[in-house]
């Protein structure tokens, strides 16, 4: 139980500190920006996180250093500011007032028509050019994949973003560095530890003090809602005009942030954003950096977590069809009770997963893979970045020593209501020579597996070839096969 109660939370506005009391659980940072404070560069494009016009940079103390991400205001609860640095682009000048070395980039280089996208783009690079001195083309676009910019098109903006490296940030050309240790100084006296309640006429918003507080919390209010990182949930505001009062933060408890590798295997507590996850994640399971780069943008990585993906329960989430293969165990936690399970038993039907009212996912285990194993995970979108899954695909499998399947795990998303195992593949490859017969059967037995659906993102038939013909290619990628299609040369080389 927390010691100390606030009924209003704390934070930086670029130079400004500001309480704020008795707003609504789903009031957008974009909104509050734009219609209460009135700074209007910060834009609207799509109010779903895809476009990337409303992005600002949060700055938050992650054990003891404090760091700026680029998330998308229009899907960030006030609420979830409490203890933070807002930096709009307001402020992203020099100190002097002049352009900054990424405005600057972007004038050099023409990397502005319309001008509409220009504040988010400039906000997204100023991140990277704060975290990254020396970005090669392959960061920036990975930078960029969450800004849509539909008129200057992205060969000078990218120009722009390798100009703005040449300076490097100082006290004198940036105001984020001018005033770090003065910030530093106040994001840690600003979390105090405090249980937070905002009251307001539509609901209740609560920041829990820690897990522990957590727990007690949605054991007495079972009926709310949960608020990660708000990717999912800002879209169920934004787009269906949903109501999710009352709800309970738990993006900024460091409890639901670990993250362990060790000769076992990767756990991930359910806070960990993608971002934060990839370090770990890709060292543990090399295998799926690819598929973590093409999750959302860089401030949909920067503020989604894996619990949210697990608990979410999507059939086309991305995260569930690997860690299914992997074999990865997610613990549930309700009060003080706690109890672990194997991720595919998690997912019961559509929509519905084994969650008991008030019982929240605490962290998710993936084991070490073993070094003969192969594995793979394949994502098919309509397009590259920035899209959801149509099916996702990953493959686990290793042979014994006469080149028969040991062990198999084959999970795909998007093939029915539920991320799922292909159990009849699985049981046509169990025991059998690795080869192209045996692999053709199990490629034929998905058929009887999934029964996918048609929609706008894939009809029923493309998703079935599409799943057949993965399966074909994790096979002759297992022999080495050069079946992987390499990005396009980098700008200089072209
Ligand atoms: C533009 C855009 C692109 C996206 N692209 C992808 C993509 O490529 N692949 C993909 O898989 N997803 C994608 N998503 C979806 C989303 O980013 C992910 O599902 C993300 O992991 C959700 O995490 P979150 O922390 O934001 O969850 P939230 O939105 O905060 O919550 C999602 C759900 O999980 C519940 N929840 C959150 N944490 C917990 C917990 N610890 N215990 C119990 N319940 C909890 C919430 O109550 C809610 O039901 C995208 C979203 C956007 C807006
Ligand atoms: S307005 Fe498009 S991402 Fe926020
Ligand atoms: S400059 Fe017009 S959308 Fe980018």
């Amino acid at each position: 139980m927390a010691e100390t109660h606030r009924s209003f939370i704390r934070f930086l506005l670029n130079d400004q500190t500001i309480e704020l009391a008795g707003f609504a659980p789903d009031l957008t940072l974009l909104d509050w920006l734009r219609i209460d404070r009135r700074l209007t560069g910060t834009k609207e494009g799509c109010a779903e996180g895809d476009c990337g016009a409303c992005t600002v940079l949060v700055g938050r103390m992650d054990n003891g250093v404090l760091t700026y991400e680029s998330v998308n205001a229009c899907i960030r609860f006030v609420g979830s500011l409490d203890a933070t640095h807002v930096v709009t682009v307001e402020h992203m000048n020099r100190p002097d007032g002049a352009l900054s070395a990424v405005q600057q980039a972007m004038v050099d280089h023409h990397g502005s028509q319309c001008g509409f996208c220009t504040p988010g783009i400039v906000a997204s690079l100023h991140a990277l050019w704060l975290a990254d001195p020396e970005p090669t083309e392959a960061d920036i676009e990975r930078q960029l994949q969450g800004n849509l910019c539909r008129c200057t098109g992205y060969e000078p903006i990218v120009k722009a973003a390798v100009a703005a490296a040449k300076t490097i940030p100082s006290e004198d050309n940036d105001r984020l560095v001018k005033a770090y240790a003065e910030t530093v100084e106040t994001l840690t006296a600003l979390a105090d530890g405090a249980r937070v309640t905002i009251e307001s006429e539509r609901g209740t918003t609560y920041l829990p003090a820690d897990v522990d507080d957590l727990a007690a919390l949605y054991e007495a209010h079972p009926g709310a809602t949960i608020v990660a990182g708000s990717t999912d949930v800002g879209l169920w505001v934004t787009k269906h005009l949903r109501e999710i009062a009352p709800v309970i933060l738990v993006g900024h408890l460091d409890g639901l942030k670990e993250i362990a590798l060790d000769e076992d295997g990767l756990t991930l507590g359910a806070g960990v954003s993608y971002t934060a996850a990839r370090g770990a994640l890709v060292s543990a399971f090399p295998q799926m950096a690819e598929l973590w780069d093409r999750i959302g943008g860089e401030q949909v990585r920067n503020m989604g977590t894996i619990g949210g993906n697990i608990a979410n329960g999507s059939p086309i989430g991305d995260t569930p069809p690997p860690l299914i293969a992997l074999d990865a165990t997610v613990t549930l936690r309700k009060g003080k009770e706690r109890r672990t399970m194997p991720l595919e038993a998690f997912f019961l039907d559509y929509g519905k997963q084994d969650r008991r009212p008030g019982e929240f996912v605490e962290s998710v285990f993936a084991p070490a893979l073993a070094d003969d194993a192969f594995f793979a995970v394949y994502k098919i979108s309509k397009r590259r970045d920035e899209d959801i899954s149509a099916l996702c695909a990953a493959f686990r499998v290793t042979l014994d020593s006469e080149g028969l399947v040991a062990s198999v795990r084959i999970a795909f998303g998007g093939m029915a209501g539920t991320p799922k195992r292909a159990k009849a593949a699985e049981a046509a490859l169990l025991g059998q020579a690795w080869t192209w017969d045996t692999v053709s059967q199990a490629r034929e037995a998905l058929a009887t597996d999934y029964q996918p659906l048609s929609d706008w993102r894939a009809s029923a038939e493309y998703r079935m070839l599409s799943a057949q013909n993965l399966m074909i290619r994790f096979f002759l990628e297992t022999c080495g096969a050069p079946v992987r299609i390499e990005r396009r040369p980098a700008l200089a080389e072209a």
